[in-house]
């Protein structure tokens, strides 16, 4: 039986989560509410924030798991990938608290967090049986992995621009939308026609990405409407959500059915912010059905980032009896 507490800092959201082996006991999540104005995350607040939130965030989630420290069995911390002055705070707090409570420390790879989340015990999720294909897609990142084993992973394509996330942000900021855009672009699509405008779809290689030209045709199409009718966002703003999302959902299943057909597995799942998406996640169980996939979402709360995932994957990695040593600092890159 093990008790791990998982920390989580490395962009906007301090995050605390106590599990007990594969059981959730809390997940506390502060957010940043001071990047909304800015249209996007401005590092050196992030940092200072985290500094704010850490303590208490990390003494909530053990209060109300109503674990000790003393009994922790490991405490996980996100070493990266992300901004250096965000993950500094969990790491630094990670060490000093495994210093002086002789607990020991895991370091955990953030995108290996979002896939394992798939693994918290959820009355309503199914686990999905190994080998099986993740699309993780978030705010840094958009890739296709085969997961092999809980800690094996192979990456089979990535994007070589931007991160889906991102075309969701920046393309929400050209409509006016507050930071984080993706949440507010899934809001206005439900009540838009996502046929009335279609924007550039890239033509990229293998099961590689790329969503930079799709911002760019979004810019190019709003420039060229407004000059005609100044009121042209104000006036379609659903519409043009909901084919900016239809375009980029498009994007990603073209990839997903390329990935089934090159490896054979039927087994999916959807993993990291972007898998918050309705749209996304209708999209991905009608396809299931149509092609006879299995197809595995995971519940809302673990797709955008947390600390349960975090620490789901430091209760891998001390099954395994992978500890890390002091010396270790955190890295703005790392890979699956
Ligand atoms: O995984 P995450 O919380 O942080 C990173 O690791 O990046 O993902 C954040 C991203 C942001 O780009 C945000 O706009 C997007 O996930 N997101 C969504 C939705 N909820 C969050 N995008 C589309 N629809 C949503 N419902
Ligand atoms: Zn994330």
């Amino acid at each position: 039986m093990a008790y791990i507490l998982g920390i989580e800092s490395s962009c906007d959201d301090t995050s605390a989560a106590v599990l007990k082996n594969t059981q959730v006991l809390s997940n506390i999540i502060a957010s940043q509410e001071v990047h909304k104005k800015y249209g996007g995350v401005v590092p050196e607040l992030a940092s200072r924030a985290h500094q704010q939130h850490i303590v208490p965030v990390v003494s909530q989630a053990l209060h109300i798991a109503g674990v000790e420290v003393k009994d922790l069995s490991a405490i996980a911390f996100t070493r990266g990938p992300g901004l250096l002055g965000s993950l500094l705070v969990g790491t630094s707090f990670a060490k000093g608290l495994s210093l002086s409570a002789r607990i020991p420390l895991i370091e955990v790879n953030h995108l290996t967090g979002h896939v394992l989340s798939h693994f918290i015990d959820d009355p309503k999720s199914a686990k999905p049986q190994f080998p099986f294909l993740c699309l993780l897609v978030s705010g840094g990142h958009t890739q296709i992995i085969k997961v092999k084993a809980p800690l094996v992973f192979e990456m089979l394509g990535q994007t070589i621009d931007d991160a889906v996330g991102e075309a969701f942000d920046k393309g929400a900021k050209l409509l006016g939308l507050e930071y984080p855009g993706g949440p507010h672009i899934d809001a206005l699509s439900r009540e838009g026609n996502p046929r009335l405008f279609s924007f550039a779809r890239p033509r990229v290689k293998d099961l590689n990405f790329s969503f930079s030209g799709v911002k760019t045709s979004f810019l190019y199409f709003l420039q060229d409407r407004q000059a005609k009718d100044s009121e042209f966002i104000v006036k379609n703003k659903t519409h043009l959500a909901a084919g900016l999302q239809q375009t980029l959902i498009e994007i990603l299943l073209e990839k997903v059915i390329l990935a089934v057909k090159k490896t054979g597995l039927r087994r999916v799942a959807l993993a990291g912010g972007v898998s918050a998406n309705s749209g996304l996640r209708n999209r991905m169980i009608m396809e299931a059905e149509k092609r006879n996939w299995q197809v595995f979402i995971p519940p809302l709360r673990f797709t955008t980032d947390n600390a349960a995932m975090i620490a789901i994957t430091g209760y891998y990695k001390w099954l395994e009896g992978d500890f890390t040593g002091l010396e270790v600092t955190p890295v703005t890159r790392m890979y699956l």
